[in-house]
């Protein structure tokens, strides 16, 4: 589900450095099925050209109040009508007092007067300029009447300075226009996810685990929070920030993942088994940290197999949740991901191909292949971020006509 498609965007873009980021931001909207209409404000011309923003944009761009051939085509007031959502990007310091002053002295900041739509700023400014009182009560003053502030990013910035003010990337962006557009359509569904790698402890300074990042885990956990699903994360120790209106449950070993699975299974609607979990674990954990033994080159560590946890919710026989795991496979993907399915009494599984480079553990990019009993389906190459949103999609498309 693209969550922009048919979403008219009418992109606003005054006379910052950031500007030129504005070419890359449109195209990426455009990807997502969004229409997009340009204004630019005379000084963002001199950091981009209106021939550039039209070429990438597929549309005329607007710029002055007082253009006739323009007014003809699409007045000022149908512009300001036409938007679902009005994004000012790059916003100055200058565009941002202006609007926050309801000024109405160029064509940009009359649409920000004339539309109802909701109106979202990027600032993108000079760290003192960002930081002088001025500007943060104009912003204030803006968030009061409900514009959406998006940034600004930390960091670098052209004029050599370091601090807040730089305009978020076109790529996060693009990521708030999605999560605005996202419906909360999943608030009456409960999500389980499992996420991240386990760790079967040796002695106290020492552990089995695996190169699982829970970025997979965490996306999908984001996604389906953004559709309003409550969600609970059973998470692996992983070194990420919890998603917004996700409930953590943190846990380390596979036995405290079994654990935290089975008390949350019976009170979700689905269950989604993410994390690399150790199938073994050492057979005795040493209470002090072993040694080294004089003339011994060889170790051996005797293993014992750690619970299924997947297979341990899907075999619930009453208040089962909707079971999804995954299949994390080097070869012969297909026949070990069926296999997977149907031997842990899956409703659906997610075959993750880990031989390619780049793909699955620690990787920000993934592909999978669901495979469910009657069908199967390719999530081709993407971002975790939006293989999440798609996987959610899938799979509550699936669970829907289970129920059914
Ligand atoms: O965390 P990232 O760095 O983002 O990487 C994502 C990922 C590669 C870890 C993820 O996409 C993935 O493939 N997860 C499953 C990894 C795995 O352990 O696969 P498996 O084929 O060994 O296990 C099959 C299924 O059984 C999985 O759903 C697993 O969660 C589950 N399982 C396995 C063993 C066990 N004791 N209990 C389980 O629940």
């Amino acid at each position: 589900m693209q969550t922009l498609a048919g979403k008219k965007i009418l992109l606003g873009i005054s006379g910052g450095i950031a500007a030129y980021k504005c070419a890359e931001l449109t195209r990426r909207l455009i990807e997502r099925g969004a229409e997009v209409r340009i204004v630019m404000t005379q000084s963002a011309q001199e950091f981009i050209t209106p021939l550039t923003m039209q070429a990438v944009s597929g549309n005329p761009v607007s710029d002055s109040l007082f253009d006739p051939a323009a007014e003809a085509s699409m007045g000022h007031i149908e512009l300001a009508k036409w938007a679902d959502l009005v994004l000012l990007a790059p916003a100055t310091a200058d565009l941002i007092a202006r609007i926050a002053a309801g000024m109405g002295n160029d064509l940009l900041s009359t649409l920000c007067l004339a539309t109802d739509s909701p109106i979202a700023v990027a600032p993108a400014m000079n760290q003192q300029m960002y930081s002088n009182i001025a500007t943060q009560e104009n912003l204030a003053t803006l968030a009061r009447r409900s514009f959406h502030i998006w940034g600004p990013a930390s960091g670098e910035q052209a004029c050599g300075d370091v601090g807040p003010g730089r305009m978020l990337e076109p790529m996060d962006l693009v990521h708030r226009a999605e999560d605005f557009f996202q419906p909360a359509d999943l608030s009456n569904i409960k999500i389980a996810i499992t996420a991240g790698p386990t760790r079967e402890s040796i002695d106290p300074v020492r552990y089995l685990t695996n190169h699982s990042s829970g970025k997979m885990g965490y996306a999908i956990a984001e996604a389906a929070a953004k559709r309003g699903a409550h969600v609970t994360l059973i998470s692996g120790p992983v070194n990420l920030a919890t998603p917004a209106n996700v409930e953590r449950v943190d846990t380390d070993s596979a036995e405290q993942m079994h654990q935290a699975a089975m008390d949350a299974a019976t009170n979700h609607d689905i269950f989604i088994s993410c994390a690399a979990v150790a199938d073994f674990r050492p057979a005795e954990i040493a209470t002090q940290k072993m040694k080294k033994k004089s003339g011994e080159d060889e170790m051996v560590l005797r293993l014992v197999k750690n619970p299924d946890i997947v297979a341990s919710v899907a075999g619930l026989t009453e208040q089962r949740p909707f079971t999804v795991g995954f299949a994390a496979e080097t070869q012969d993907v297909e026949q070990y991901a069926r296999g997977k399915l149907s031997r842990k009494n899956l409703d659906l599984i997610c075959a993750n191909d880990v031989s390619q480079q780049g793909l699955g553990f620690n990787s920000d990019s993934n592909a999978l292949h669901l495979y469910w009993p009657e069908g199967d389906k390719a999530l081709p190459l993407a971002s975790k971020h939006e293989l999440g949103q798609q996987l959610i999609s899938e799979i509550i498309d699936q669970f829907k006509a289970k129920q059914h």
